[in-house]
């Protein structure tokens, strides 16, 4: 296993090229369960996730072909209905095959799901939604037995004690485009990877409307057709790196960015005193001489994105002054702060809040990766404090960080990779 080596300390420079969003493919390529014909998808960012959810597809039956710039998927004959506990438990995207199973076999088998370690992550929205479309489900297993031999549309209540759920909402869209009759799905999750999948299923064929708002609209069809879709770029990749460059107070630019997926964040770092602007096909980030602390509480979109809390954190730990951070999203979301406080930060958790008591200067430790956006904190840490930082368990970043040390290097920076 490969650890990240960073001196810290140097301000980044240059621009970087934003990859394909991880969490808009995974359910896309879920999506392409819906149909025997053949879907090109281009822009699909090379990681660990992506590849595992194309090991599920070719468990399941379908013909995966990689070439550089894009993936086909074709039939290779009977769809098999058993999603594998080894694919499943290694991230939790790979659960949104239950849905597409079920609208094309009327059966399907699915490990329960693994992935971050990130507080508690049920299913039960998802199996509340399934369920209203008419399937019965049982667990053996440690699977979701689900068996629906008509799914049939129905008025679905998608809210949850922490909001609305994304793949909860992704699952129900993508059994409901099959079902027979009308799906309206309230108090669905609004995330662009959302808007996403909704536009892909509309390219099958799917009669959707409402996608990217609190309620969707699905007529079901017959059947959808194969297609060819491009990936919209990572706004949590992009938002990292907006984070990276505050934190080493550098001026870069960010090419191929939505930048009005990422509001929130703007607009919060216009407190603190961090410009972002639009340039051409891109942004630029512009850092201020003396930045402010500002306290952050995650929401679902459009509030700031609970996948930026960590790497906000490590920012704030090195602004001088008291924020409050509260994660409304994954209330326990906080395995970065002992980390963190590993190389000088003052940050305590007080239940469902961390309090941060901004230093001037972090200074490099030996520290572990818990999870994929606490790693990415990590590594925002690593490049603003003084002298190495070892980060340790890069797998973490490996499953949604396409290309990170190299794209580090291009902007300056003095990373590299040391077996451990
Ligand atoms: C997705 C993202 C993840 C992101 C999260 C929230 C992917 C692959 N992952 O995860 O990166 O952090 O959205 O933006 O797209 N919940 C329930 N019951 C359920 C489902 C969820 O109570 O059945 C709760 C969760 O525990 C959490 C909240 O709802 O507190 C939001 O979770 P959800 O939106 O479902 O996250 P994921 O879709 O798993």
């Amino acid at each position: 296993m490969d650890k990240f080596v960073i001196e810290g300390g140097k301000p980044l420079k240059g621009e970087i090229r934003v990859s394909g969003s991880k969490n808009a493919t995974l359910p896309i390529l879920a999506a392409t369960l819906l149909t025997d014909e053949p879907c090109e998808i281009k822009n699909v960012p090379k990681l660990r996730d992506t590849t595992t959810m194309l090991k599920l597809l070719k468990s399941l039956g379908k013909n995966v072909e990689v070439s550089k710039d894009r993936i086909l998927i074709s039939s290779n004959g009977t769809l098999n209905h058993v999603a594998d506990y080894n694919l499943v438990s290694t991230m939790r995207g790979s659960f949104c095959v239950l849905g597409p199973l079920l609208a094309k076999l009327g059966k399907a088998k699915v490990s329960m799901p693994g992935g971050c370690i990130i507080g508690v992550r049920p299913v039960d929205l998802h199996m509340k939604g399934l369920l209203a479309l008419g399937t019965k489900t049982t667990m053996e297993a440690g699977y979701v037995n689900a068996v629906a031999p008509k799914l049939k549309g129905a008025h679905v209540y998608l809210g949850g004690v922490f909001g609305s759920s994304v793949l909860a909402t992704a699952n129900v869209m993508m059994a409901a485009v099959l079902a027979h009759g009308q799906t309206v799905i309230e108090s669905a999750a609004c995330e662009p990877e959302i808007e996403d999948l909704g536009n892909f299923l509309s390219q099958m064929g799917a009669k959707i409307e409402g996608h990217g708002t609190p309620r969707i609209t699905i007529n079901g069809v017959r059947r959808l057709e194969g297609v060819s879709y491009r990936m919209s770029p990572d706004r949590i990749e992009a938002g990292t790196f907006i984070l990276m460059a505050a934190a080493t107070r550098s001026n870069i630019t960010i090419r191929d960015v939505h930048l009005n997926q990422l509001s929130a964040l703007v607009d919060k770092l216009n407190q603190v005193g961090v410009k972002v602007e639009k340039v051409r096909d891109g942004i630029h980030v512009k850092p201020g001489r003396n930045l402010k602390p500002v306290s952050m509480t995650t929401y679902p979109h459009p509030g700031f994105p609970t996948d930026l809390q960590a790497q906000y954190a490590a920012l704030m730990s090195i602004v001088p002054g008291v924020s409050v951070i509260t994660d409304k999203v994954f209330p326990d979301r906080f395995m970065h702060i002992p980390e963190l406080n590993r190389m000088g930060a003052q940050i305590r958790r007080e239940g469902g809040v961390a309090i941060i008591e901004g230093v001037k200067q972090l200074v490099g430790a030996p520290v572990m990766a818990s999870d994929l956006r606490a790693s990415a904190a990590l590594v925002i840490a690593g490049l603003a404090a003084k002298g190495r930082t070892d980060i340790h368990r890069i797998y973490h970043l490996e499953r949604g960080y396409e290309d990170l040390d190299k794209k580090l290097i291009g902007l300056g920076a003095k990373v590299w990779r040391e077996k451990e």
